[in-house]
């Protein structure tokens, strides 16, 4: 059957349209890229070589996210490191010093949650506590094999992984291994979380991870964003954490930072060289219990 020539040419108009990208500023601790309707979003802190999340990077991520919730051209977005063997550890300490900072992180997890984008964490070193928390909140997560390692120490410290986590990880992997690696804040492999479907996919390079998610990406953002956000919308209605979810935890990792806690922050602030690059920041599942000896 011949189509009528008018619905030809809006289909050929369609398929050439050129993708407006965003206009973004330029961000400190952030890096972007955009390409066709994919934007990429690079954690860097200059300021800290386990890639901490800080002020900076709490700032910039508010300031594309918000920008994210009003825009009709970008259909996805790519969160990755740039710091080498870190994705990002956790926070910054200096965060805790920021009035209502962590219900505000809670907040922007619960809005990156549910943007109109697909959103896409490629991992390449360290994801733990913040680092796993976006990645929660994300829609799909790959990572490569070599010297990967992912996992919530919160439970080490007497507190809670928050935002998103304690809904996300037991729908992931089942009750029972979330219950295993939450309380245990053991790490995990890139091999091991595949098997369990912590993450997608696991590989065995940057490059084949890559060439993967650009596969994936290019063939979602030729799809017309309608059944993009339609389909993301139904699935986190039923499964993603609730406002309430979001905003408990919280309250509840407000309430343990107490004196256990800061004893053992303090303890692991001198085996970390506050925080730095080192063995108990690149195998913290493992090291933990040296802040107990
Ligand atoms: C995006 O689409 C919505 C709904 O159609 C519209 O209200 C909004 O103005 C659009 N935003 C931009 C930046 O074009
Ligand atoms: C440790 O790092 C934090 C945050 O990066 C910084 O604010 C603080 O001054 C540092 N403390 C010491 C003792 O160097
Ligand atoms: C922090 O939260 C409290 C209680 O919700 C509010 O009264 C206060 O204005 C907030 N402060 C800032 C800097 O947002
Ligand atoms: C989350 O999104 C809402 C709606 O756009 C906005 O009002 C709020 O400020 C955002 N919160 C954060 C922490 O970015």
């Amino acid at each position: 059957m011949l189509l009528p020539s008018l619905e030809i040419l809006g289909f050929a108009a369609l398929l050439s349209t050129n993708v407006l990208g965003l206009d973004l500023p330029s961000y400190v601790g952030l890096k972007t890229s955009q390409h066709n309707g994919i934007l990429k979003v690079t954690l860097h802190s200059p300021t800290s070589n386990v890639n901490a999340w800080n002020e900076d990077m709490h700032v910039g991520m508010k300031d594309i996210v918000r920008r994210l919730q009003e825009d009709n051209e970008t259909k996805v977005v790519i969160f990755n490191s740039d710091v080498p063997r870190f994705f990002c550890n956790h926070f910054d300490s200096a965060v805790f010093a920021i009035e209502n900072f962590t219900e505000d992180y809670a907040m922007l997890m619960m809005n990156i949650t549910n943007l109109p984008q697909v959103t896409i964490g490629a991992v390449e070193g360290r994801a733990r506590n913040a680092g796993h928390e976006l990645l929660m909140a994300l829609d799909m997560r790959f990572a490569v094999k070599r010297d990967v390692l992912i996992g919530e120490s919160e439970t080490g410290f007497g507190n809670l992984p928050v935002a998103g986590t304690c809904q996300q990880l037991p729908r992931l992997i089942g009750r029972g291994l979330a219950m295993e690696y939450i309380l245990s804040s053991q790490d995990i492999t890139a091999e091991e979380a595949e098997r369990i479907g912590w993450i997608n996919k696991a590989f065995d390079s940057p490059k084949k991870m890559y060439a993967y998610i650009d596969r994936l990406t290019s063939r979602l953002s030729k799809f017309p964003r309608s059944g993009l956000v339609a389909s993301k919308k139904a699935i986190n209605l039923r499964a993603s954490p609730s406002r309430e979810d979001f905003l408990h935890d919280i309250n509840l990792f407000k309430a343990l930072v107490n004196p256990d806690f800061s004893k053992i922050f303090a303890r692991f602030a001198t085996l970390t060289n506050n925080f730095t690059i080192g063995e108990v920041e690149l195998n913290t599942g493992r090291d933990l219990m040296l802040a107990y000896d």
